[in-house]
């Protein structure tokens, strides 16, 4: 899966790469935000792309569905697309998993590039092969492993993106961080998010992304290693579903940062991870993202939530923990009182 960090013109970039691919229709799949803000920068001075057809589908994850789908399918069956065609996924991780899906599945499958514009996406869904759309009310329910034929980050995305999406895709960065070393997470600790230096940041983002495609090669259809990368988020998913029940959706990589708390204190009460950098790590966030809104109330259904996790096995929720940053330890099971008391761990810097 080549990726490639850009700071100059994408259109160049790109206009080179489909002169490689050599497809014989170019398609661009777009969300309504997209298509107004990131489309002009791509087909800027490129006659190539001036003649690709574009595909536009709702912005937000409530598109993620089979009728977008179908949608994308029908666009490339009406605009010739042929098994030599190219499909080029502009936009978040919503666009780039359905488009994905799309190009995988149409005609037994066709190539295609993604270019994502959200730091979450930049870090996260556009590499490591993973497409799909929600279905029956379930998150990412029905879709398939498949790399694309590349994935451009073009840091210039990000001088647009607002604080919170901003944040929600660092969140990502700072579970990869976790995964991989002491310097690189001290290193994301220190980065100071009110006031952005890019030039930092794309170095952040150039190791967040290196840490992910390590990941990702070692085990591309998440047997074992993989399953490091859902760190923080058997907690953040459940979050994420309560907010959503209770009609105050959250940004993604906030419940991660959230479920990232939960995960470490019990990391550090059953896997040895140093209390310390936990606590270290609890302020970086608690600063960062805030606090969650809830109440132990709702601790039963967010076990329920997470009793519903599609990663688990044999009925166990199965929990990725650090012995210490770095220090993976997979298929971690716990009672039921030590996931509340992670969650009360959560509440208490309410
Ligand atoms: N987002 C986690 C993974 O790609 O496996």
């Amino acid at each position: 899966m080549p990726i490639s960090f850009l700071t100059k013109s994408l259109a160049d970039h790109l206009s080179r790469l489909v002169g490689l691919i050599n497809p014989d229709r170019v398609f661009v799949l777009v969300d309504n935000n997209t298509r107004r803000l990131c489309l002009p920068r791509l087909v800027e001075g490129n006659t190539q792309l001036a003649e690709a057809k574009v595909i536009t589908i709702g912005a937000t994850d409530s598109h993620k569905t089979l009728e977008s789908l179908a949608h994308v399918w029908q666009s490339l069956s009406e605009g010739g697309a042929t098994r030599h065609s190219l499909l080029i996924n502009l936009g978040g991780g919503m666009v780039t998993d359905l488009g994905g899906f799309a190009a995988a599945t149409f005609k037994r499958g066709i190539r295609f590039v993604n270019i994502p514009t959200t730091l979450l996406s930049m870090v996260d869904a556009a590499a490591g092969g993973k497409t799909g759309i929600n279905f029956n009310g379930l998150k990412n329910e029905v879709g398939c492993f498949c790399e694309s034929e590349a994935v451009i980050v073009d840091i210039n995305f990000l001088l647009t993106l607002d604080q919170q999406n901003l944040r929600s895709g660092y969140a990502e960065m700072l579970k990869h961080a976790l995964l991989e070393s002491e310097s690189m997470w001290a290193e994301h600790l220190r980065f100071d998010l009110e006031n952005l230096d890019y030039t930092e940041l794309l170095n952040l983002v150039n190791q967040s992304v290196g840490t992910k495609q390590r990941i990702v090669s070692a085990d591309p259809h998440e047997k074992g290693l993989r399953k490091a990368l859902n760190l923080g988020h058997t907690v953040g998913h459940a979050l994420e579903s309560l907010a959503l029940e209770k009609g105050r959706p959250v940004l993604h990589g906030y419940a991660v940062a959230w479920g990232l708390l939960c995960e470490l204190y019990l990391s550090a009460k059953h896997m040895g991870f140093s209390t310390q950098q936990l606590h270290q790590t609890a302020a970086f966030i608690r600063q960062n993202y805030g606090s969650f809104d809830f109440s132990c109330q709702d601790y039963e259904t967010l076990y329920d939530y997470m009793q519903h996790d599609k990663k688990n096995l044999g009925g166990e929720i199965n929990f990725t923990l650090l012995g210490g940053i770095g220090d993976i330890k997979l298929n971690c099971h716990l009672t039921k009182e030590d996931v509340f008391e992670s969650l009360d761990f959560l509440r208490e810097g309410a």
